[in-house]
């Protein structure tokens, strides 16, 4: 009862912590999320529904576990359009604007997003989804320079663009002041609370400005290595002083590391650098030293002496115990690996201490349009209407939809295009405005009154205002256009003569279905005039300059999917820092690989670039790490170029790529471990090999395979070839699902299974086209698949001298022999376990021996090919009413399903019989 009591009474105590807790300065966006509400911490939480255009609302597949905030999400369309948060801000005033994506597969495609954020016109991040389960948090602090600030979604170049929370934290005073804050925002990279007790972050109401301080115990990927040791953590419950200029929280300051071996260490990887950064660290001496001792030390980085002048001394710069002391750097530039110690000086008695640190980087602010402030006049004087509501820069990243740009680096407005959008009202005079104007398309609204003045738009070319109501006279200026090319103002209420200017110009002029009259000297009937300068000839000309113009002028097209082979000649990447900067693989130490594999002992394969072992990291994650050999590569770069490349590529069916080491002449790739070795052994089954012999089986691993190739083909931009499918490069993990090993990576083969240092490719795998042309496309991949699925219908290597008989070596050749006369009995696999359809078979017997056609465009698309897959799994699914319900199951674990079913029914025979009658293959 006592308990129960309190328990309310922590309940009522919550309630009025939130319901006094409206958070002034807040805005918590809960996107997707349908209802407002206030969370465990006290924050209140709105529904994004009436703040943004466009996009759906979804509720997450799996709800468990999760902060509510991240159960809902909005997405967007993976166009070439930006879909816009606008909120309104107290101009002057910085903010803190935190994002974050919780992805959860909640498209159900497992293909993870990959898009742009901007912060207004600034592109602020690319956000790289790479696990589902863990949200991506992007933030930054900005000074609010007009009322309102945009957030945008664009350019997604994987997946669909989508958004889980967007919060907006006021903060009071000069905090975070800097002097360069009118043209750079800051964006963080790190703030870390050391010491912390447990994973958990700070944040409201710890730190009433709701910055999340995280644990350094958290160790994400990439984040905080190289902990020295002697490093202890330390705790106080005693109060620190913290009414400093930035106002960490207390909770914070009252947790810290020390160095009792005389320094600490650690090594950040600062996503976005190098680059110029806002750095501060915050130490508060929270032990109670004796009198004699002294704690002083000194910041070491190697390669930047500059650092280690200042010596700290912690009570004395803070001028007393528990109290906060905050040197920091306003503009120092810092890389993408940032490695510092602590050290401490000869004549102290203790190690350093720090409590905790934050590091910004220095993001230019884009300059915007020029012609943004009349664009978002005229926007706002329709606020009913969606296309008003794009929001952020009407040029900057990526155009309104109904907008066209300059490509300078302050755009200017090039086109409207407003046609048909059922507007009415007079012709906003914002239009008149945009002197850069080319071509402005009004046609087919409800526009009334009388048509502005344009002369200050002198690039104007063509003008649309047929079909509205538009009344009054046609104004001279209109005539004195100097560029103008087209006019059409017909089915208007225009009255009065029309301006001898405009007659006597060389332009093609629609007037009709309005009141006008001809200049007082010629006549007009008010129909289509051509007013023609001189000769036919002259019509003809003009005519194919007009032609060409509007060719230009069509709106641009989403630009066509390019195929880039990740092949040599390397392509010039950037340096090694601002590439490797953008992405999240993760950097192993020489040490903890030579740990993991002790000393590379356990060989459990070769691939085309080197051998692979087994290694079990510290964490007890088993990893499979491939030594490339030393000639694979030609430089750190292209190496390093490779890995950012693999470190894009997720998807469930590709081996996840974990990290790479670079050290000591050694180049080296982490993956995860698939326990269950190659396809290959499980087709040949070798002395340990457990062959798998149910159909059903070899099809999910055939549709798991082309998943992951398919992913590749069409999932990637640029397009990604993998050039050396097989069925050694075809993985199983521990519950026989199947990976594609091996992908992305560009450098000829060394292994004697290579045919050639130019051709990439295994012998029998090797689509012949491409080794004839060497004109490598998806269609070569599509061969080797073809291959495969002989080999997993029949059990054969592809290339072999006993098994096809004599003059023929070839799985291919062997195959399409049998299959074409229509004995596919001849080549199914005897070891497989009765109870299959002879149909699902044929449908794979027909699709392999398509993908091996030798012509490229002959073979199917891997959509087409997975397609066939799940048909013919459909197949053996439906076989069976009764075990319909145990396959399904069984596939949607992902286990191995042996077929136990040993019977061979009468409707099978009836169906085999039915498929020897067929026709041959073409
Ligand atoms: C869109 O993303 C792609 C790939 O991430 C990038 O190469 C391209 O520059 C981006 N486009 C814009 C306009 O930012
Ligand atoms: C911001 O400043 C005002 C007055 O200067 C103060 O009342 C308010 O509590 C401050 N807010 C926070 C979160 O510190
Ligand atoms: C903290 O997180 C790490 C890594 O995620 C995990 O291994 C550890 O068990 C967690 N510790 C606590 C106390 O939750
Ligand atoms: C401290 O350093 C000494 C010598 O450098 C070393 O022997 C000792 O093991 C270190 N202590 C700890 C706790 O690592
Ligand atoms: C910081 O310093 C660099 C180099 O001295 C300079 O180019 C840059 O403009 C400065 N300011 C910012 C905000 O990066
Ligand atoms: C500290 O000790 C090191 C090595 O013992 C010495 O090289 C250095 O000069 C000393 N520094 C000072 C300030 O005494
Ligand atoms: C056009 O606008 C009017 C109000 O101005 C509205 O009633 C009507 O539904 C709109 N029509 C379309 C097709 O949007």
């Amino acid at each position: 009862m006592a308990s129960a009591a309190a328990l309310l009474l922590q309940l009522q105590l919550l309630l009025l912590l939130s319901l006094s807790a409206a958070q002034p300065g807040f805005i918590s966006l809960d996107c997707g999320g349908a209802d407002d509400y206030t969370d465990g911490i006290g924050i209140q939480w709105t529904s994004d529904a009436k703040l943004v255009f466009g996009g759906q609302a979804t509720n997450l597949p799996v709800q468990n576990q999760l902060q509510k905030q991240y159960s809902t999400l909005r997405y967007f369309p993976a166009d070439t359009s930006k879909y816009c948060y606008t909120m309104n801000v107290r101009t002057r005033t910085r903010y803190l604007v935190r994002a974050s994506f919780l992805y959860g597969n909640f498209d159900n495609s497992n293909v993870y997003p990959k898009f742009d954020l901007s912060l207004g016109a600034t592109p602020w991040s690319t956000v790289i989804i790479d696990d589902a389960d863990t949200p991506v948090v992007e933030e930054a602090i900005i000074l609010a320079a007009a009322p309102t600030l945009s957030v945008c979604l664009s350019n997604a170049s994987t997946g669909q663009p989508f958004i889980s929370t967007l919060e907006l934290r006021q903060f009071n005073g000069s905090l975070y002041y800097t002097d360069y804050e009118a043209q750079f925002f800051l964006a963080l990279s790190a703030r870390i609370n050391f010491g912390a007790d447990g994973n958990k972050s700070v944040r409201y109401p710890d730190d009433p400005f709701d910055r999340i301080w995280e644990s350094d115990s958290l160790r994400r990927a990439n984040y905080l290595v190289d902990v020295a040791p002697g490093t202890e953590r330390i705790t106080t419950t005693k109060p620190v002083f913290v009414g400093t200029e930035l106002e960490p929280p207390e909770k914070v300051m009252q947790t810290a590391v020390v160095g009792q071996n005389g320094s600490l260490n650690y090594r950040l990887d600062l996503e976005g650098f190098p680059g110029n950064a806002w750095a501060v660290s915050y130490f508060a001496e929270i032990e109670d030293l004796a009198p004699d001792e002294t704690r002083k030390f000194k910041l070491v980085v190697p390669g930047m002496p500059l650092f280690s002048k200042p010596t700290v001394d912690v009570e004395e710069n803070a001028q007393g115990k528990y109290r906060l002391y905050q040197p920091g750097y306003t503009n120092v530039t810092l890389p993408f690996v940032f490695s510092f110690e602590f050290k401490k000086t000869n004549d102290s008695s203790k190690g350093p201490i720090l409590n905790a640190m934050e590091i910004y980087k220095h993001v230019q602010i884009t300059m915007g349009s020029q012609d943004a402030n009349t664009m978002s006049s005229l926007a706002s004087r329709y606020p009913q209407a969606g296309w008003a509501q794009e929001g952020g820069d009407p040029c900057l990243p990526v155009s309104w939809t109904w907008v066209q740009c300059s490509s300078e680096a302050a755009p200017r407005v090039l086109s409207i295009t407003l046609s048909e959008k059922n507007i009415t009202g007079s012709i906003p005079e914002e239009l008149t405005k945009l002197s850069a104007l080319v071509e402005l398309r009004l046609d087919g609204n409800s526009f009334s009154g009388g048509i502005p003045d344009f002369s200050g738009c002198r690039n104007l070319q063509y003008i649309h205002l047929e079909n509205n109501q538009l009344n009054g006279a046609l104004p001279s200026s209109l005539g004195e256009l100097p560029n103008l090319k087209e006019l059409y103002i017909q089915n208007n209420r225009l009255s009065g003569h029309i301006p001898r200017a405009l007659s006597k110009k060389s332009i093609i002029f629609n007037s009709s279905g309005n009141n006008l009259q001809g200049p007082s000297d010629s006549i007009s009937h008010g129909t289509i005039i051509i007013i023609v300068c001189a000769v036919v000839g002259a019509i003809l000309l003009l005519a194919v300059a007009i032609g060409c113009c509007l060719c230009t002028h069509k709106r641009k097209k989403k630009p066509s999917r390019e195929t880039v082979v990740l092949a040599a000649p390397a392509k010039k990447l950037g340096s090694y820092f601002s590439e490797v900067a953008t992405e999240t693989a993760h950097r192993f130490a020489l040490s903890e690989i030579e740990d993991a594999t002790d000393k590379f002992e356990r060989r459990i394969g070769s691939g085309g670039f080197g051998i692979v072992y087994y290694g079990k990291l510290a964490d007890g994650r088993e990893i499979a790490v491939k030594l490339l050999t030393n000639d694979s590569y030609q430089g750190i770069r292209e190496f390093l170029n490779e890995v950012a490349l693999l470190s894009r590529i997720h998807h469930r069916n590709l081996v996840t790529f974990l990290g790479y080491s670079q050290q000591d002449g050694k180049n080296i790739l982490v993956y995860e471990f698939m326990h269950n070795g190659t396809l290959k052994e499980h087709l040949r089954g070798g002395p340990n090999d457990v062959k798998i012999t149910s159909w059903v089986k070899r099809l999910e691993i055939a549709e798991d395979a082309a998943k992951g190739i398919e992913y590749l083909h069409t999932g990637c931009s640029p397009t990604i070839i993998h050039r050396d499918v097989k069925s050694s490069n075809i993985l199983l993990d521990k519950n026989m699902r199947a990976k594609v090993a091996d992908f992305g990576l560009s450098k000829p083969a060394v292994d004697g299974s290579h045919v050639s240092s130019i051709v990439r490719g295994t012998v029998g795998y090797l689509d012949p086209e491409y080794y004839i042309s060497q004109q490598l496309t998806e269609k070569s991949d599509i061969y080797s698949f073809g291959v495969i699925l002989l080999e997993l219908i029949s059990g054969h290597e592809p290339i072999s001298s006993d098994n096809f008989g004599l003059n023929c070596r070839n799985i291919v050749a062997w195959a399409r022999s049998h299959i074409e006369s229509g004995n596919i009995d001849a080549i199914i696999d005897a070891s497989l376990d009765t109870g299959y359809d002879l149909q699902s078979v044929w449908k794979i017997a027909e699709v392999g021996i398509m993908c091996v056609k030798p012509k490229g465009a002959q073979r199917p698309t891997i959509s087409e090919v997975l397609k066939e897959i799940q048909d013919a799994i459909a197949i053996e699914v439906q076989r069976e009413a009764p075990q319909v319900q145990q396959l399904m199951s069984k596939r949607s674990m992902g286990s191995v399903s042996i077929n136990t079913d040993n019977s061979v029914d009468l409707e099978q025979n009836a169906s085999f019989d039915e498929m020897l009658m067929r026709p041959g293959l073409r």
